[in-house]
């Protein structure tokens, strides 16, 4: 039989969002390959319906199977709450989403019982983080606030912008409110804004990073899987989008630890 454990991984999201996902794994697992896909002619997801997320995971998966990978990873959440179980139910190779692994950090560090949660329309709607949580913990209160600008404002690059924190103020004002104790950034994008909703929130909310937490889970299911890569293996890392690759480049460029020489287009709906 062939040997897949130096076969890469296959991330994918809407756009530059599931980076940050792509980034923890490039830290956690070092020796780990990637072929990440951002969907950026198709990008945003937060506000579409769950019919054509799958569709569009699916396309996805078909491109990423292409590339022979032997675990994919839903560094999406919108993707994760909508298509996770589809596309799990379709593959013989492990799927991880984000949407679980945030959670449970958050169920497991808790002290009041009382999280808030922040994403996208879809996501918030899903409510799938508080079906998570309650299946744990009936007692907790999740409250959950939708930040729709906040995946543009990422795309522009505006991460430090006194116009971003003015939108964080509006959108997490009232979350602030709530004597929470621990706030999921529910959204791949979320963390590249994490030093201005941290300043928002205050100090005493712990902010969950779902894709520190996703690459920790992903690093166990590889184990628990056998399918770790080998000691001596060398990590490649390859881009995908289905729109603007100059663009996309670029922001990568400015969030990834290493230079990114090459990203590709492809047509995704020939998949
Ligand atoms: N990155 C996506 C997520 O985690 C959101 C961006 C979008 O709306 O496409 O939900």
């Amino acid at each position: 039989m062939e040997k897949k454990n130096n076969a890469p991984i296959g991330v994918f999201d809407s756009g530059v969002g599931g980076l940050t996902v792509a980034r923890e794994i490039t830290r956690q697992l070092p020796r780990e390959s990637i072929v990440y896909f951002g969907d950026t002619a198709r990008v945003p997801y937060g506000s579409k319906s769950k019919d054509t997320i799958i569709r569009y995971s699916r396309q996805i998966v078909r491109f990423l199977q292409t590339k022979n990978v032997k675990a994919i990873v839903v560094a999406c959440n919108t993707a994760s709450a909508f298509a996770l179980d589809a596309i799990e139910s379709e593959l013989d190779i492990p799927v991880i989403g984000v949407v679980k692994p945030g959670a449970k950090s958050a169920i497991e560090n808790t002290k009041n019982k009382r999280i808030g949660i922040i994403g996208t329309e879809g996501t918030i709607k899903s409510e799938l983080y508080t079906e998570y949580i309650h299946g744990k913990d009936p007692e907790i209160t999740v409250i959950g606030k939708a930040c729709p600008l906040f995946c543009p404002l990422v795309e522009e690059g505006m991460l430090h912008d006194s116009v971003t924190e003015e939108i964080a103020r509006r959108y997490l004002d009232e979350l602030q409110e709530q004597n929470i104790d621990s706030l999921i950034l529910g959204c791949t994008h979320y963390p590249l804004l994490r030093s201005t909703i941290g300043k928002v929130m205050g100090e005493n909310v712990n902010l969950v990073n779902p894709a520190y937490e996703t690459a920790i889970s992903l690093g166990r299911l590889l184990e628990e899987k056998r399918l770790s890569a080998d000691s001596g293996a060398k990590p490649v890392y390859e881009f995908y989008v289905s729109d603007a690759a100059d663009k996309f480049k670029s922001f990568a460029n400015s969030i990834m630890p290493f230079e990114i020489d090459e990203t590709n287009r492809i047509n995704i709906e020939e998949f």
